[in-house]
């Protein structure tokens, strides 16, 4: 009975390990964000400004305390005075802009709300969805950063607010406004001017949801909504899509020199080659990756990577594509994994019978 009580010890500290002491040092080691369930209504971005406005208020009070505490000094030099006045004044003005940010994205998402009520007509969005087609052609050609992804399955891939949102500003919708000083500038911006009514906007959507829609395999969801961006070496996908065979290196190497333009090309847009996304999903926990592909500025605020507003069940796709990539093995391994406890299973019975059997004589 000895070996029991040894072998519930060693269990006990492996599950306070696993259980307790890991999630806790690594919670403390990433700030935690909420997720918001794949909705895209605004809620967190005006949140993510009201606390911008309360941290911006708080650097206001620790400026004007600062100005108080030299002037409170018998002599105090008129530079610093000056210069404490000068921090005052930028939070000021760093205020304003950040209570006018609050105000812009209430309305603009209440705006999205109220196209989402209107009625819509399928038959005059599909005559809209005509200009989208100016650069959503399938030409694989580079606008303005991005070749702009296939409009194919957008009804599915795409949550239904977060596509009003994009037609009324492509910039707020993804999050990334505070990149543009004019969110017309958006390689997608012109579509302001295009697509002008909110009820031209309800009509495309609309016709989007019932007539651009269809299930897509896991790899195809990535590739439509990643790939334009995002590289996966192990899978032979570069930001031009898969890697086609070549049987000559002299075309195999002019190929080459392609994807190169196309990646200074979004690394001129986003100012850095977004990461190669092999690995990634080991690398980041679940909820990191959810919540990034979600919202990237909750995880990385300031980041270049737009908001992209899959679905849930979408998001769930890419992310089985990624791990699939990731870990090739694991598969096989999985299948694997129930004969090899089985097996422990029955050497531990055999080897507690011959245990036995071996003590018997010796008590
Ligand atoms: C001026 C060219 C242009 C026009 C016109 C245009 N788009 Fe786009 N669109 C783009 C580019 C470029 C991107 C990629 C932007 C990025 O990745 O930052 C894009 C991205 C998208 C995305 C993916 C957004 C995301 O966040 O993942 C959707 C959906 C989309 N466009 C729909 C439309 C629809 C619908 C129309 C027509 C009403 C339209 N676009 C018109 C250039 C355009
Ligand atoms: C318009 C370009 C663009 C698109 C589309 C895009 N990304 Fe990104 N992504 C970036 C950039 C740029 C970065 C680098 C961000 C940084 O370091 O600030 C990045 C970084 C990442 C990271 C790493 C985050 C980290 O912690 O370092 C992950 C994960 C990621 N993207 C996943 C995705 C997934 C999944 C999709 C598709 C659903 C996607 N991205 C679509 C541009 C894009």
């Amino acid at each position: 009975m000895r070996e029991f009580k040894i072998l519930a010890v060693v269990v006990f500290f492996t599950l306070v390990v696993y259980i307790g002491v890991e999630p806790f040092a690594h919670s403390q080691m990433h700030a935690h964000v909420e997720g918001h369930d794949f909705v895209y209504d605004g809620t967190a971005d005006i949140e993510e400004a009201n606390t911008r406005v309360e941290n911006t208020k708080e650097a206001l009070k620790k400026a004007q305390d600062e100005l108080a505490k030299i002037q409170g000094i018998d002599d105090a030099p008129q530079e610093d005075i000056v210069k404490a006045q000068e921090a005052i004044k930028k939070q000021e003005g760093a205020l304003v802009k950040a209570e006018e940010t609050v105000k812009r994205k209430s309305l603009f998402w209440n705006n999205v709300a109220s196209i989402a009520q209107l009625d819509a007509n399928v038959s005059n969005g599909e005559a809209s969805f005509g200009t989208c087609m100016a650069c959503h052609n399938g030409a694989g050609i580079n606008m303005g950063g991005v070749i702009p992804p296939s409009l194919d399955h957008v009804g599915s891939l795409y949550d239904r607010n977060y596509l009003i949102a994009l037609l009324k500003d492509p910039a707020m919708a993804s999050n990334v406004d505070h990149k543009y000083a004019n969110t017309m500038m958006h390689p997608m911006g012109s579509v302001m001017a295009m697509v002008t009514s909110d009820q031209q906007i309800a009509d495309i959507v609309e016709y989007m949801m019932q007539n651009k829609v269809g299930e897509l395999e896991p790899k195809a969801a990535f590739e439509e909504a990643c790939v334009r961006c995002h590289a996966v070496r192990y899978a032979k996908i570069t930001q031009l899509g898969d890697t086609p065979e070549f049987k000559e290196e002299k075309d195999a190497l002019a190929y080459k020199i392609k994807v190169l333009d196309e990646q200074a090309l979004v690394k001129a847009y986003m100012g850095k080659l977004p990461p190669d996304l092999s690995m990634m999903i080991r690398a980041r926990s679940p909820h990191y990756m959810e919540t990034f592909v979600e919202n990237p500025q909750t995880q990385l605020p300031g980041t270049s990577m737009p908001r992209v507003g899959l679905t849930k069940e979408n998001y769930e796709k890419v992310k089985t594509y990624l791990e699939e990539v990731g870990d090739p093995s694991k598969p096989a391994r999985e299948a694997i994994g129930p004969w090899v406890i089985l097996f422990f299973v029955v050497f531990a019975v055999l080897a507690y019978l011959w245990k036995k059997s071996q003590w018997k004589d010796l008590h």
